[in-house]
Protein backbone atom coordinates (compact mmCIF):
# COMPACT_ATOMS: atom_id res chain seq x y z
CA UNK A 1 0.00 0.00 0.00
CA UNK A 2 1.44 3.46 -0.46
CA UNK A 3 2.23 5.88 2.05
CA UNK A 4 -0.68 7.82 1.28
CA UNK A 5 -3.35 5.07 1.11
CA UNK A 6 -1.74 4.30 4.63
CA UNK A 7 -2.28 7.62 5.52
CA UNK A 8 -5.89 7.94 4.43
CA UNK A 9 -6.61 4.59 6.15
CA UNK A 10 -5.37 5.47 9.42
CA UNK A 11 -7.20 8.88 9.03
CA UNK A 12 -10.47 7.00 8.24
CA UNK A 13 -10.28 4.88 11.12
CA UNK A 14 -9.34 7.66 13.58
CA UNK A 15 -12.24 9.21 12.01
CA UNK A 16 -14.37 6.58 12.76
CA UNK A 17 -13.36 6.13 15.82
CA UNK A 18 -14.38 9.98 16.69
CA UNK A 19 -17.72 9.07 15.45
CA UNK A 20 -18.17 6.08 17.59
CA UNK A 21 -17.74 8.81 20.28
CA UNK A 22 -20.22 10.21 19.01
CA UNK A 23 -18.35 13.34 17.65
CA UNK A 24 -20.07 15.06 15.14
CA UNK A 25 -17.82 17.22 13.81
CA UNK A 26 -14.07 17.96 13.30
CA UNK A 27 -12.01 20.99 13.00
CA UNK A 28 -9.48 20.77 9.64
CA UNK A 29 -6.73 23.25 8.96
CA UNK A 30 -7.18 24.70 6.03
CA UNK A 31 -3.29 24.26 4.92
CA UNK A 32 -3.30 21.13 5.89
CA UNK A 33 -6.41 20.20 3.87
CA UNK A 34 -4.59 21.79 0.71
CA UNK A 35 -1.82 19.79 1.45
CA UNK A 36 -3.76 16.64 1.51
CA UNK A 37 -5.47 17.56 -1.84
CA UNK A 38 -1.92 17.95 -3.63
CA UNK A 39 -1.23 14.73 -2.10
CA UNK A 40 -0.14 12.08 -5.08
CA UNK A 41 -3.20 10.10 -5.74
CA UNK A 42 -5.52 12.39 -3.86
CA UNK A 43 -8.08 12.62 -6.45
CA UNK A 44 -9.12 9.35 -5.87
CA UNK A 45 -7.75 5.79 -5.73
CA UNK A 46 -7.20 4.70 -9.45
CA UNK A 47 -10.14 3.22 -10.55
CA UNK A 48 -9.32 -0.53 -11.26
CA UNK A 49 -7.86 -1.27 -14.27
CA UNK A 50 -8.20 -4.79 -16.51
CA UNK A 51 -4.81 -5.73 -16.38
CA UNK A 52 -4.49 -9.29 -14.90
CA UNK A 53 -2.22 -10.52 -12.87
CA UNK A 54 0.87 -12.94 -12.15
CA UNK A 55 -0.03 -15.04 -9.07
CA UNK A 56 2.77 -14.32 -7.33
CA UNK A 57 1.94 -10.68 -7.17
CA UNK A 58 -1.98 -11.47 -6.67
CA UNK A 59 -2.23 -11.64 -2.77
CA UNK A 60 -0.07 -8.25 -2.19
CA UNK A 61 -2.21 -6.53 -4.99
CA UNK A 62 -5.26 -7.56 -3.62
CA UNK A 63 -4.63 -6.69 -0.28
CA UNK A 64 -3.80 -3.16 -2.10
CA UNK A 65 -7.34 -3.53 -3.68
CA UNK A 66 -8.70 -4.16 -0.59
CA UNK A 67 -7.26 -1.29 1.02
CA UNK A 68 -8.05 1.03 -1.22
CA UNK A 69 -11.72 -0.10 -0.98
CA UNK A 70 -11.79 0.65 2.70
CA UNK A 71 -10.37 4.23 1.88
CA UNK A 72 -12.62 4.98 -1.06
CA UNK A 73 -14.86 8.26 -0.98
CA UNK A 74 -16.49 8.47 -3.86
CA UNK A 75 -20.27 8.31 -3.05
CA UNK A 76 -19.97 11.23 -0.12
CA UNK A 77 -23.56 10.06 0.98
CA UNK A 78 -22.52 6.95 1.20
CA UNK A 79 -19.12 7.66 3.09
CA UNK A 80 -20.87 9.43 5.83
CA UNK A 81 -23.11 6.40 6.79
CA UNK A 82 -21.48 3.79 6.48
CA UNK A 83 -20.37 2.58 9.35
CA UNK A 84 -17.32 0.12 7.70
CA UNK A 85 -16.66 -0.65 4.14
CA UNK A 86 -18.14 -4.27 3.17
CA UNK A 87 -14.82 -5.56 0.38
CA UNK A 88 -15.62 -9.59 0.85
CA UNK A 89 -14.99 -12.48 2.55
CA UNK A 90 -13.65 -15.75 1.60
CA UNK A 91 -11.18 -17.92 -0.16
CA UNK A 92 -9.45 -15.30 -2.32
CA UNK A 93 -8.70 -18.48 -4.96
CA UNK A 94 -12.40 -19.71 -4.67
CA UNK A 95 -13.71 -21.90 -7.65
CA UNK A 96 -16.89 -20.35 -6.49
CA UNK A 97 -18.32 -16.96 -6.02
CA UNK A 98 -21.25 -15.45 -4.56
CA UNK A 99 -22.27 -12.19 -5.43
CA UNK A 100 -25.09 -10.00 -3.73
CA UNK A 101 -26.40 -7.07 -4.04
CA UNK A 102 -25.37 -4.58 -1.00
CA UNK A 103 -24.49 -4.41 2.66
CA UNK A 104 -27.96 -4.02 5.02
CA UNK A 105 -27.58 -3.18 8.85
CA UNK A 106 -25.80 -6.38 10.09
CA UNK A 107 -22.82 -6.44 7.36
CA UNK A 108 -22.72 -2.51 7.86
CA UNK A 109 -22.28 -3.44 11.53
CA UNK A 110 -19.92 -6.24 10.91
CA UNK A 111 -18.24 -4.97 7.83
CA UNK A 112 -18.83 -8.67 6.69
CA UNK A 113 -21.03 -9.82 3.49
CA UNK A 114 -24.46 -11.87 4.67
CA UNK A 115 -24.07 -12.09 8.15
CA UNK A 116 -27.82 -11.43 8.60
CA UNK A 117 -30.78 -13.01 8.01
CA UNK A 118 -30.64 -13.55 4.22
CA UNK A 119 -26.73 -14.51 5.02
CA UNK A 120 -27.30 -16.92 7.54
CA UNK A 121 -29.40 -18.80 4.48
CA UNK A 122 -27.24 -18.21 2.39
CA UNK A 123 -24.27 -19.45 4.54
CA UNK A 124 -26.92 -23.25 4.69
CA UNK A 125 -27.85 -23.30 1.10
CA UNK A 126 -23.66 -23.05 1.02
CA UNK A 127 -23.21 -25.94 3.44
CA UNK A 128 -26.10 -27.72 1.97
CA UNK A 129 -23.82 -27.64 -0.95
CA UNK A 130 -21.26 -29.56 0.87
CA UNK A 131 -18.97 -26.85 0.98
CA UNK A 132 -17.76 -24.38 4.00
CA UNK A 133 -18.40 -20.60 3.54
CA UNK A 134 -14.35 -20.09 3.61
CA UNK A 135 -14.14 -22.35 0.53
CA UNK A 136 -16.01 -19.56 -1.01
CA UNK A 137 -16.10 -15.94 -1.76
CA UNK A 138 -18.81 -13.65 -0.89
CA UNK A 139 -18.71 -10.29 -2.17
CA UNK A 140 -21.61 -7.30 -3.19
CA UNK A 141 -22.15 -5.04 -5.95
CA UNK A 142 -22.13 -2.36 -3.36
CA UNK A 143 -19.42 -2.06 -1.10
CA UNK A 144 -21.29 0.52 1.44
CA UNK A 145 -24.50 0.33 2.80
CA UNK A 146 -27.42 2.28 0.65
CA UNK A 147 -27.87 5.07 2.98
CA UNK A 148 -31.84 5.56 4.03
CA UNK A 149 -31.76 9.18 4.80
CA UNK A 150 -34.73 10.23 7.87
CA UNK A 151 -35.65 6.21 7.83
CA UNK A 152 -34.21 4.52 11.30
CA UNK A 153 -34.74 0.99 9.28
CA UNK A 154 -35.09 -1.12 6.44
CA UNK A 155 -33.18 -1.14 3.22
CA UNK A 156 -33.04 0.65 -0.01
CA UNK A 157 -31.67 -0.97 -3.38
CA UNK A 158 -28.41 0.55 -4.31
CA UNK A 159 -28.99 3.27 -7.68
CA UNK A 160 -27.46 2.64 -10.75
CA UNK A 161 -25.03 5.56 -10.06
CA UNK A 162 -23.88 3.85 -7.35
CA UNK A 163 -23.17 0.68 -9.21
CA UNK A 164 -21.21 2.30 -11.96
CA UNK A 165 -19.11 3.95 -9.35
CA UNK A 166 -18.61 0.78 -7.38
CA UNK A 167 -18.37 -2.11 -9.79
CA UNK A 168 -14.99 -1.58 -11.25
CA UNK A 169 -13.67 -2.77 -7.26
CA UNK A 170 -15.62 -5.96 -8.09
CA UNK A 171 -14.77 -6.28 -11.56
CA UNK A 172 -11.08 -6.30 -10.44
CA UNK A 173 -11.70 -8.50 -7.29
CA UNK A 174 -13.17 -10.92 -9.91
CA UNK A 175 -9.95 -10.55 -11.69
CA UNK A 176 -7.57 -11.74 -8.65
CA UNK A 177 -10.26 -14.08 -7.61
CA UNK A 178 -10.41 -15.67 -11.42
CA UNK A 179 -13.19 -17.91 -9.94
CA UNK A 180 -14.53 -20.92 -12.43
CA UNK A 181 -18.38 -20.22 -11.31
CA UNK A 182 -20.11 -16.65 -10.44
CA UNK A 183 -23.04 -17.05 -8.35
CA UNK A 184 -25.18 -13.81 -8.50
CA UNK A 185 -27.93 -13.57 -6.03
CA UNK A 186 -31.12 -11.12 -7.05
CA UNK A 187 -31.72 -8.93 -10.09
CA UNK A 188 -29.38 -6.37 -9.09
CA UNK A 189 -26.31 -8.63 -8.90
CA UNK A 190 -27.40 -9.98 -12.47
CA UNK A 191 -27.72 -6.62 -13.97
CA UNK A 192 -24.43 -4.99 -12.22
CA UNK A 193 -22.59 -8.31 -13.75
CA UNK A 194 -24.01 -8.26 -16.78
CA UNK A 195 -24.67 -4.78 -17.30
CA UNK A 196 -28.00 -5.11 -18.30
CA UNK A 197 -31.71 -4.82 -17.41
CA UNK A 198 -33.15 -8.73 -16.61
CA UNK A 199 -36.27 -10.17 -15.19
CA UNK A 200 -35.17 -12.30 -12.40
CA UNK A 201 -37.95 -14.92 -12.58
CA UNK A 202 -37.12 -15.53 -16.26
CA UNK A 203 -33.00 -15.31 -15.79
CA UNK A 204 -32.64 -17.37 -12.98
CA UNK A 205 -31.66 -21.05 -13.33
CA UNK A 206 -30.26 -20.28 -17.02
CA UNK A 207 -26.37 -20.09 -17.64
CA UNK A 208 -24.73 -16.96 -18.72
CA UNK A 209 -21.36 -15.44 -19.40
CA UNK A 210 -19.57 -12.75 -17.34
CA UNK A 211 -16.63 -12.11 -18.85
CA UNK A 212 -15.46 -15.38 -20.21
CA UNK A 213 -16.53 -16.95 -16.51
CA UNK A 214 -20.02 -18.88 -16.36
CA UNK A 215 -22.76 -16.90 -14.24
CA UNK A 216 -25.50 -18.54 -12.77
CA UNK A 217 -28.37 -15.87 -11.68
CA UNK A 218 -30.60 -17.34 -8.97
CA UNK A 219 -33.01 -15.95 -6.76
CA UNK A 220 -31.58 -13.48 -3.31
CA UNK A 221 -32.03 -15.64 -0.02
CA UNK A 222 -33.97 -12.55 0.83
CA UNK A 223 -36.57 -13.69 -1.26
CA UNK A 224 -36.78 -17.65 0.09
CA UNK A 225 -36.98 -16.16 3.32
CA UNK A 226 -40.52 -13.61 2.35
CA UNK A 227 -40.88 -17.18 0.42
CA UNK A 228 -40.81 -20.23 1.91
CA UNK A 229 -42.64 -22.48 -0.42
CA UNK A 230 -41.33 -25.89 -1.53
CA UNK A 231 -41.58 -24.71 -5.14
CA UNK A 232 -38.95 -21.81 -4.63
CA UNK A 233 -36.89 -23.25 -1.88
CA UNK A 234 -36.49 -26.36 -5.05
CA UNK A 235 -35.93 -23.25 -7.95
CA UNK A 236 -32.62 -22.01 -6.19
CA UNK A 237 -31.65 -25.37 -5.17
CA UNK A 238 -32.07 -26.53 -8.57
CA UNK A 239 -29.85 -23.78 -10.02
CA UNK A 240 -27.05 -24.92 -7.03
CA UNK A 241 -27.09 -28.18 -8.63
CA UNK A 242 -26.41 -26.94 -11.54
CA UNK A 243 -23.64 -25.26 -10.19
CA UNK A 244 -22.21 -28.22 -8.42
CA UNK A 245 -22.24 -30.44 -11.45
CA UNK A 246 -20.13 -27.32 -13.72
CA UNK A 247 -17.57 -27.23 -10.63
CA UNK A 248 -17.58 -31.29 -11.10
CA UNK A 249 -18.67 -31.24 -7.26
CA UNK A 250 -20.02 -34.42 -5.96
CA UNK A 251 -23.63 -34.46 -5.57
CA UNK A 252 -25.28 -36.93 -3.50
CA UNK A 253 -28.45 -39.13 -4.54
CA UNK A 254 -29.82 -37.21 -0.97
CA UNK A 255 -28.86 -33.72 -2.47
CA UNK A 256 -30.41 -34.19 -5.79
CA UNK A 257 -33.67 -34.82 -4.20
CA UNK A 258 -33.72 -31.84 -1.73
CA UNK A 259 -36.89 -29.92 -1.61
CA UNK A 260 -38.96 -31.97 -4.02
CA UNK A 261 -42.50 -32.69 -2.97
CA UNK A 262 -43.43 -35.47 -1.17
N1 LIG B 1 -27.98 -8.83 1.08
C1 LIG B 1 -27.01 -8.68 0.16
O1 LIG B 1 -27.27 -8.59 -1.02
N2 LIG B 1 -25.75 -8.64 0.59
C2 LIG B 1 -25.41 -8.76 1.86
O2 LIG B 1 -24.22 -8.71 2.16
C3 LIG B 1 -26.45 -8.94 2.79
C4 LIG B 1 -27.72 -8.97 2.38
Amino acid sequence: MSAYHQLLAATVDYLKQQKANGQRHVVVDPAKLAALMRAPQAAQPHPPTTQSSSVSAKTDSFVELREMVQACTQCPNLVSSRKNVVFGVGNESADIMFIGEAPGADEDAAGEPFVGKAGQLLTKIIETMGLKRDQVYIANILKCRPDTPGKRYGNRPPSGDEMATCSPWLHRQIEFIQPKIIVALGKTAVEGLLEQQVAITRFRGTWQTYRDIPLMPTFHPAYLLRNQSLTEKRKIWEDMLAVMEKAAMPISEKQRGFFLPR
